[in-house]
């Protein structure tokens, strides 16, 4: 257990893909004042690496050596893989399904942790992803399991892809979200479940600012104090 742990408090937002949870931690992180770690972009950015840099993706030692090399800043809304603004394109489908196959490396889940928790900075942090709560962030003083289901999942997803301009079928969309699920929960490492302490929050008939609402009362509730 770290100082950091123990001093600047965490929210740990996880669920599956399309969840809501990345809009979710950014509005709770900016209703709180807080950063806001968005862990699946890792994983993605190492999945474009892996393309770009024309890596074996069944090489695990070399996917994780990407990852331990990647060159990355966030600013706002920017992503920046070596400099240039990869924001749109690690929403890509096939960027995302190959980030779901890789994420089942154990290679490459440890060389993304440290780099994960380095984002635990004061006052707090948000951080959303699969493993926060139970792996990343375990000492997480707020957690949060958000689902939803597939069909409502696949129509935001889909959403989302349109007005970025990109082409997309939502039958295609609801067969990949099911694959990918299937995948992020099965895995052996760190799969997609909810850890033991976490609140489950099921969005599928909520609006985004009722679910904020709904972390920031839970957050209320916790009446964390630094040691
Ligand atoms: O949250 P996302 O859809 O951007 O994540 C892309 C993939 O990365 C997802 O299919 C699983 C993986 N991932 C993970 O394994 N652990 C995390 N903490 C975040 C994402």
């Amino acid at each position: 257990m770290t100082v950091a742990s123990l001093q600047v408090p965490v929210i740990a937002i996880d669920g599956p893909t399309a969840s809501g949870k990345g809009t979710v931690a950014h509005r709770v992180a900016q209703a709180l004042g807080w950063e806001v770690l968005d862990s699946g972009a890792l994983y993605r950015l190492t999945a474009l690496a892996v393309q770009q840099q024309g890596i074996d993706p069944n090489d695990e030692n070399a996917v994780a050596q990407a990852a331990y090399g990647l060159d990355v800043k966030f600013q706002g809304e920017r992503v920046l893989l070596s400099g240039v603004d990869v924001a749109d394109q690690i929403r890509h489908e096939s960027v995302g399904n190959l980030a779901s196959k890789i994420a089942a490396y154990v290679p490459l889940r440890l060389a993304l942790l440290e780099r994960q928790r380095a984002f635990q900075q004061a006052p707090g942090l948000v951080a959303d992803g699969r493993d926060m709560g139970t792996v990343v962030f375990p000492e997480a003083p707020l957690k949060i399991f958000l689902v939803a289901d597939v069909q409502a999942r696949a129509k935001r997803r889909c959403k989302q892809l349109k007005e970025k301009g990109f082409s997309a079928n939502l039958d295609d969309l609801l067969e990949d979200m099911r694959s990918r699920d299937l995948r992020d929960r099965t895995r052996a490492n760190a799969p997609l479940v909810a850890a033991a302490d976490a609140k489950t929050v099921d969005s599928s008939n909520l609006s985004i600012d009722e679910t904020v609402k709904v972390v920031l009362d839970f957050w209320s509730g916790v009446g964390f104090r630094a040691v």
